[in-house]
């Protein structure tokens, strides 16, 4: 109510000031109007008069004064005339009884022998005065005085005033009833809808914004409050959640838990993380600047568990709007609504890029740790920037730790093996982790990169060394057997060289609990009718357009199923999300020939008029998006050929929150030793595969809600907040073997 009158009271005020403004000089625009006019008329009767007038005075005769005015009637108000001694000779009958005995204009008129004019009152009644001085031979010989009544100014200025005041009057109703209206609508309604609103919020019913008429006022706030309401029911829900935990005995690590257990075991030593891809990437689109989350399972995996922990990410600032999304030391916070933890940008050039990451990581260690048959290609300048890029990242670590106490480095995977000996030489008392995110190869596989012992002596600067699964660890260790001068503690699972031991050790890495913070409402018809079809049976596949995921595969096992089950066709439709992946590479240009030519020559076999066995779509998905594919797919595939661990698998059974849906698995993936229940299957194996199509077509759905419970609570018992839990836990417990240190 007060802004209420507030309101009013400043626009009535506005339109006093502007109202009376135009008011004054209206006034004096009147008045200077009438005066003239008074001006004008006296001017015309003394003018007329004096001519005739002049000689009678001249010559002293009353009479013919006398004479002269009768003859002009009765002129409205006076005419007096005076000789030269300012006595008056005659006056008109109307003006004698209030003429005064001098007026000053006359004696002006006759001394200067110049016209005086102004306002008089005579006997209460205002007067204009207009004196003309009569002349003989260019000497006043007496005056003329024409008296005009000025009482209609006064009138006039009043009227004046009267109508302005009318007219603020109506204005001031006016204006205080549209601003009433306006409040109504715009402000006191929408607060009121928004606070019940909010009310439904507080009271754990969540419900969508109203709707009010202005987003730009009321959106930021709406936004706020939603994300308010959303973190209070996070923290109730991980609360309630970890009270029911305890109450059940069980030991499940939840994201309050880690947060719990960093608080106690870190005790306020800094966490850095280091990967190459970071967990959000800004890209300019149609002229607007977007936020990206990379399809990346290390992205998926570690992204919860930094905004658990907190801490810094160092990573490579890749999107092309990544510099001016981030301050000029390329640090920014995420997540952006609600920092929990620091990105910090490393910028490369385009020829360190090209170097490190297409040649010596990808197309150099990828296909050499993962055993598809595409031959690995080392080139010593690509090395060259992969050693260059290290030595930019260790700068960087170094950097962010340098006021900082035994800080824990954990660095993600193949881009970086020569990071944990450069930051270990400069900084011994850092403990330092490497996690290799995908599979180790035997040790003649590994044997034929040139810079073996180059990376080997790189990781083993680690106190830490990290796989999915032991298979992996073995192979490391063995590798490091034969390829270098170390002892293997395979009691211990570890490697001495001097005075400095590595672990190694298994760390299944998986998903956050939560795949999206809060899953979009789209139902399964509604997805349908997106993509335009019609379906019984939904199968789904998610994956970047890689080598080593086996889609041309994939794509011929769902063409053997059709043919063998011709039933099924027209009733069961393949969606494939995939997303473009480091497509400057030639292999990887050839295998999206590939995809697509095989994706067309299956289509082309088998569609009908209504129906298209496979769809491809070739896009970059956000998590929300994939969310609805998975939460509705009646089977997911994923039939890597190789995989360190594959966490679609894991992200697909953590969404299934309805126990439904059948996996296909691979079985060369790390998920399918802990995925039991998923149709595990030979992925080369193409009848193996359309076999497991029809199994999971056609399994009874309790078959299916076991098989998916099953899995979830895998998934669930071993989380990401579980990985990063066993895996901080180890690398603190580690004692710093070195002198001087400054922790033990
Ligand atoms: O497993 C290796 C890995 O780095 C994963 O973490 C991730 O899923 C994938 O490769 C992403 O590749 P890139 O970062 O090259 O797009």
């Amino acid at each position: 109510m007060k802004f209420t009158i507030r309101l009013v009271g400043a626009l009535w005020l506005a339109a006093l000031l502007v109202l009376g403004a135009f008011a004054v000089v209206q006034v004096r625009e009147e008045k200077a109007r009438l005066v003239v006019d008074l001006e004008r008329r006296a001017v015309l009767l003394g003018e007329g008069l004096r001519e005739a007038i002049e000689p009678q005075v001249a010559r002293g005769s009353t009479a013919g004064v006398e004479r002269i005015l009768k003859k002009l009637g009765k002129p409205q108000r006076g005419i007096a005339v005076y000789d030269r001694l300012a006595t008056l000779m005659v006056a008109t009958p109307d003006l004698t009884p209030i003429l005064p005995p001098a007026v000053p204009e006359v004696t002006e008129a006759l001394t200067g022998g110049e016209v005086h004019r102004g306002f008089r009152e005579f006997k209460g009644s205002r007067e204009y005065v207009y004196a003309a001085p009569l002349l003989r031979e260019d000497r006043p010989v007496g005056v003329l005085l024409v008296v005009l009544d000025a009482g209609h100014l006064v009138t006039a200025e009043w009227e004046l005033w009267r109508y302005n005041a009318v007219r603020f009057l109506v204005l001031a109703v006016v204006l205080t009833l549209i601003a009433l209206a306006v409040v109504r609508a715009s402000i006191t309604g929408p607060m009121a809808k928004l606070s019940a609103w909010t009310k439904e919020l507080r009271a754990g019913r969540p419900a969508p914004p109203p709707e009010v008429p202005d987003a730009n006022l009321f959106g930021p706030l709406a936004l706020e409050v939603s994300r308010l309401a959303g973190s209070f029911h996070k923290a109730q829900a991980a609360a309630e959640q970890e009270a029911a935990l305890r109450l059940a005995g069980e030991t499940i690590w939840t994201e309050e838990r880690l947060k719990q257990f960093v608080n106690l075991r870190l005790a306020g030593r800094s966490l850095v993380v280091v990967s190459n891809r970071e967990p959000v990437s800004h890209v300019r689109h149609g002229g607007r600047i977007q936020a990206h989350t990379p399809a990346s399972g290390l992205v998926t995996a570690m992204e919860p568990m930094m905004r658990a922990c907190g801490g810094v990410w160092v990573a490579h600032g890749s999107g092309d709007a990544d510099r001016e999304t981030a301050d000029d030391r390329g640090r920014l916070g995420l997540p952006e609504d609600d920092p929990r933890y620091t990105l910090r940008r490393v910028w490369l050039t385009k020829e360190q890029e090209q170097g490190y990451y297409y040649g010596f990581a990808n197309e150099g260690l990828w296909p050499l740790c993962h055993i598809v048959h595409t031959r690995p290609v080392f080139r010593p300048s690509d090395f060259a920037h992969y050693l260059e890029v290290n030595r930019k990242f260790a700068a960087t670590v170094l950097e962010e730790v340098e006021k900082e106490e035994s800080p824990l480095v954990l660095i993600q995977d193949y881009h970086f093996a020569l990071l944990p000996s450069l930051v270990k030489a400069e900084r011994p008392d850092a403990r330092v982790a490497i996690f290799w995110h995908i599979p180790w190869p035997n040790f003649e596989a590994f044997g034929i990169c040139p810079w073996q012992r180059e990376l080997l002596l790189g990781m083993l600067g680690a106190d830490l060394i990290g796989f999915h699964t032991q298979y992996h660890c073995n192979n490391f260790l063995e590798t490091v057997e034969r390829a270098i001068e170390a002892r293997i503690d395979w009691e211990h699972f570890s490697v001495l060289r001097g005075e400095h031991e590595t672990l190694v050790k298994p760390f299944p890495i998986s998903v956050a609990p939560e795949f999206v913070d809060e899953p979009p409402a789209t139902s399964r018809a509604g997805l349908l009718q997106e993509l335009g079809i019609s379906a019984e049976f939904l199968g789904v596949g998610v994956e970047r357009v890689d080598y080593t995921k086996g889609l041309p595969e994939r794509f011929r096992a769902l063409r053997w199923f059709f043919e063998r089950y011709p039933e099924y066709r027209e009733r069961v439709v393949f969606v494939q999300l995939a997303a473009p992946s480091r497509s400057t590479i030639p292999r990887y240009q050839e295998l999206q020939r590939e995809v697509e030519d095989t994706i067309r020559e299956v289509n082309q076999t088998l569609q009908t008029r209504s129906w298209r066995p496979i769809i491809y779509l070739n896009r970059h998905y956000e998590h929300r998006e994939i969310w609805t594919y998975y939460r509705h797919a009646d089977f997911c595939m994923v039939t890597s050929l190789h995989d360190g661990m594959n966490l679609v698998a894991k992200e697909f059974v953590s969404v299934r929150d309805d126990d439904d849906g059948v996996l296909i698995l691979s079985r060369f993936t790390g998920a399918a030793r802990e995925l039991r229940d998923a149709l595990l299957v030979n992925p080369y194996d193409i009848a193996e595969t359309a076999e497991a199509i029809r199994t999971a077509v056609e399994m009874a759905p309790e078959e299916r809600a076991a098989r998916m419970a099953r899995m979830r609570r895998t998934v669930r018992e071993h989380n990401i907040y579980q990985w990063a839990g066993l895996l901080l836990s180890e690398l603190t417990r580690i004692p710093l073997e070195v002198a001087g240190t400054r922790d033990a």
